[in-house]
C-alpha cells in the first residue's frame, strides 16, 4: 500500500479521492460531522499541492435512486466552511462527465453528487469503475470505514489507476495494527452491543492474542444467564448456547480471561427507578440495563493493569443518563491511563464513538476509529476488499 502523503508532484493533476462522508443527517442539518473532520488534512495537503480534486462519496443508502434527502449538498457546505474554499457539487449524470470537462470549473474541488445513487456502484461494476477512473489521474482511498465493502468507487476502480491509501486510511490500519499485530501485551478488549452472535467471529479471533475480554452490553445477559441466573426481561439473544460455550472453552484453552459483570443496575422499563442488585437477586419483571459498582470496580482494575486496550461497545443503555455510569466509568478510567501515557488506547464502533463524543473526549484517546462495519471486520481478521485493492 502506497501512500499519498508520500507524493509530491501532483500540481495540475486530477486525484479521485474517495471518502466517506455518509454522515448523519436530520431534516438537512449534519448532527455529527466526526468523519467530514478527519478527512479535512487530506484534502488540504492535496490542495497544497495543486491538485485538482474530484471527490466521491456516499450518503445513506439510495439503492440506485436520485433521492434529494440523500443529496451531498450539506455536507458540501460544512466542509466549504471549514475549509474556507468553494466546492462545485456535480448534480449531472455521472455517465455524461468527461474528463476535459472538469478543467471547465475552476472550484480546486469538486464534488460528485452522492455516488450511490447509482446501481453501478454497489454492483462494483467494471464499466463503472473505469468511467469514474477515466475522470482522474490517480486515485485516492481516504474512506476506511466504507472499505469493507467491495464497490465501484472503493473497490474496482483501483485496477484502472495508479491507487494510493489516504492520511486518514493510513492512520486507521496502523492504529489497528497496533493492537492486532504489534501488541504490547498486556491487552484487554472491552466489548459491549446487544447480539453475540454478531460479535463472535472477533471475539474468537482475540481470544488467541488478548489477555482479557471483557463482555459488557446486552450481549453480557447471555452469559449471566448461562451461569445459572435468572435474568428477568433483559434484553437477550436466543438460541446462542454453543456460541457462549464455544467462546468459554475456546479461552480457555489459549489462557484468556473472560470477565462478564458481577453485579448490575436494574429497572423495570428503559425509563424506569434504577437499582443495585446482585446477579441472584434479579426479579423476573427486571431488566439489566448498565453494569454494577463491583463490576465497574473490577474493570477499573484491569484497566490499571493492561498496556493496551480495545473497545467496542457501550456498558449499558447510555442513551438514558440513569444507566449510562459503567460507560462514562470506563471512559474515565482509560483517559486518566492515557493522561499518565500508561496506556494505548483504541476505541471504535457508532455507539461508543458518540459516548466519547458526549463526553467531549475523543481527542483522550490513541486513536478514535470513524469506522463502524470495516473497524469490526478488520478486527475479525478478515480482508476488506478496499484495503487489499491498495495493495
Ligand atoms: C458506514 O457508515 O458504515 C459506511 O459509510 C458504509 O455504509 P453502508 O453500511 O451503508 O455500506
Ligand atoms: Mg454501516
Amino acid at each position: 500500500m502506497q501512500s499519498v502523503s508520500k507524493l509530491t508532484n501532483l500540481q495540475g493533476k486530477k486525484v479521485i479521492l474517495r471518502l466517506d462522508l455518509n454522515v448523519p443527517l436530520n431534516n438537512g442539518e449534519i448532527t455529527d460531522t466526526t468523519r467530514i473532520d478527519k478527512v479535512l488534512p487530506t484534502i488540504e495537503f492535496l490542495l497544497e499541492q495543486n491538485s485538482k480534486i474530484i471527490i466521491l462519496s456516499h450518503v445513506g443508502r439510495p439503492k440506485g435512486k436520485v433521492i434529494k434527502d440523500l443529496s451531498l449538498k450539506p455536507i458540501q457546505k460544512d466542509i466549504e466552511k471549514k475549509l474556507n474554499e468553494k466546492i462545485k457539487l456535480i448534480e449531472q449524470n455521472i455517465y455524461e462527465i468527461k474528463k476535459d470537462m472538469l478543467d471547465n470549473f475552476n472550484e480546486k474541488i469538486l464534488l460528485i453528487e452522492n455516488i450511490r445513487f447509482y446501481l453501478d456502484e454497489e454492483k462494483n461494476d467494471t464499466n463503472f469503475a473505469k468511467h469514474l477512473a477515466s475522470l482522474g489521474d490517480i486515485y485516492v482511498n481516504d474512506a476506511f470505514s466504507c472499505s469493507h465493502r467491495a464497490h465501484a468507487s472503493v473497490c474496482e476502480i483501483s485496477k484502472f489507476l495508479q491507487s494510493f491509501s489516504g492520511l486518514q486510511l493510513d492512520l486507521e490500519i496502523s492504529a489497528l495494527k497496533k493492537i492486532t499485530s504489534s501488541i504490547t501485551k498486556p491487552v484487554t478488549c472491552i466489548i459491549g452491543g446487544s447480539k453475540i452472535s454478531t460479535k463472535i467471529n472477533i471475539i474468537k479471533n482475540l481470544i488467541s492474542k488478548f489477555d482479557n475480554i471483557i463482555i459488557v452490553g446486552a450481549m453480557a445477559n447471555n452469559l449471566i444467564e448461562h451461569n445459572g441466573y435468572n435474568i428477568g426481561k433483559s434484553l437477550k439473544e436466543e438460541n446462542v448456547n454453543s456460541i457462549v460455550n464455544d467462546i468459554l472453552s475456546y479461552s480457555k484453552e489459549k489462557n484468556c480471561n473472560i470477565i462478564f459483570p458481577e453485579d448490575v443496575i436494574v429497572a423495570n422499563n428503559l425509563n424506569g427507578q434504577p437499582k443495585i442488585k446482585e446477579l441472584n437477586q434479579i426479579k423476573l419483571d427486571e431488566m439489566i440495563l448498565d453494569i454494577g459498582p463491583k463490576t465497574i470496580e473490577s474493570i477499573c482494575n484491569i484497566i490499571d493493569n493492561t498496556n493496551t486496550i480495545l473497545w467496542n461497545g457501550p456498558a449499558g443503555y447510555f442513551e438514558n443518563p440513569n444507566f449510562a455510569n459503567g460507560s462514562t466509568a470506563i471512559a474515565k478510567k482509560i483517559v486518566e491511563k492515557n493522561k499518565e501515557d500508561k496506556i494505548y488506547s483504541v476505541v471504535g464502533g457508532g455507539d461508543t464513538v458518540s459516548l466519547i463524543n458526549s463526553l467531549n473526549a475523543v481527542k483522550e484517546f490513541n486513536f478514535v476509529s470513524t469506522a463502524g462495519g470495516a473497524f469490526l471486520e478488520y478486527l475479525e481478521g478478515k480482508d476488506l476488499p478496499g484495503i487489499s485493492a491498495l495493495n
